[in-house]
């Protein structure tokens, strides 16, 4: 019947998101529940790390973005910092052959000039092997600010104009845009912080302007694929309407379909 109006089912955990950026939180107090120094609990983090990726292989996600050291993480004491770096190395040493093989593209985001020249030589390796894979971006936020983000592209912007590559007037929120790192990723659609707080820490702030938010007690080294399904479903529930009325973005009505 013309003009009818059809209802469909709400969305399904089958919708997930493209992108998945990650606060990777609480390291820290699930170690010092069991009363074992705080390295204790960024090793079993990295466990955790493995269990994320792993998921977003399995459910088709295309990108991942895990905030691994923030700029603000150098003001840590210099033995976290020191066991942090170590295992970075170690990671990068075990883990990049076979994410290779997985069809991984790993890719660091932040400024490496402040780590070690082993550890940058590690970081380059690793985007070097994997730069043809298409399965999972992987991108590690590592020395990493957003505000650091806005303000690198910012300067590159005030650079072509000075070099006279662009004009000033030219300038929009595209051209600031792919200027940032992640540039030519889409953005995040969903946002997870383990740990307990609700907050984006300088995350990737431009990048997270429409992204859903999603926070859960669980400590990260506890992440299970029960903790993911759960933020997923909930993904796949909510309406993402980009500034938009409910009615002009909303899916479950089609007008004029035959009943
Ligand atoms: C925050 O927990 C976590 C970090 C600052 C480090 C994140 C690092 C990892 C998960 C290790 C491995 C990462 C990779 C990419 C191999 P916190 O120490 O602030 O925890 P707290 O809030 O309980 O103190």
């Amino acid at each position: 019947m013309s003009g009818s109006v059809v209802t469909q089912p709400a969305a399904s955990a089958s919708i997930v998101p493209r992108h998945l950026a990650v606060i990777m939180d609480g390291n820290g107090r699930w170690a010092q529940r069991r009363h074992r120094p705080r390295s204790i609990g960024h090793r079993a983090g990295a466990r955790a790390v493995n269990v994320c990726v792993d998921y977003c292989l399995d459910h088709g996600i295309e990108a991942l973005t895990l905030f691994a050291f923030s700029s603000e993480n150098w003001q840590r004491p210099a033995d976290e910092v020191g066991a942090l770096m170590q295992l970075f190395m170690r990671a990068l040493d075990r883990e990049v052959d076979d994410l290779g093989r997985r069809g991984v593209r790993l890719r660091f985001i932040g400024e490496r000039g402040a780590f070690a020249e082993a550890l940058r030589q590690r970081m380059d390796r690793a985007e070097a092997l994997t730069l043809g894979n298409t399965r999972l971006q992987l991108n590690i936020a590592a020395n990493y600010g957003g505000r650091w983000d806005i303000t690198q592209a910012s300067r590159r912007l005030a650079e072509d104009v000075a070099a006279g590559r662009i004009t000033a007037d030219s300038i929009d929120e595209a051209a600031l845009a792919s200027r940032l790192s992640l540039a030519e990723l889409p953005a995040p659609d969903l946002f997870i912080r383990t740990g307990g707080d609700q907050r984006i820490s300088n995350f990737l702030l431009w990048q997270l302007a429409y992204c859903e938010l999603w926070f859960t007690d669980t400590l990260w080294p506890d992440l299970s694929r029960e903790t993911l399904d759960g933020a997923m479903a909930d993904f796949a529930s909510r309406e993402r309407r980009f500034g938009k009325t409910s009615e002009q973005v909303s899916d479950k009505t089609i007008v004029g379909a035959s009943a």
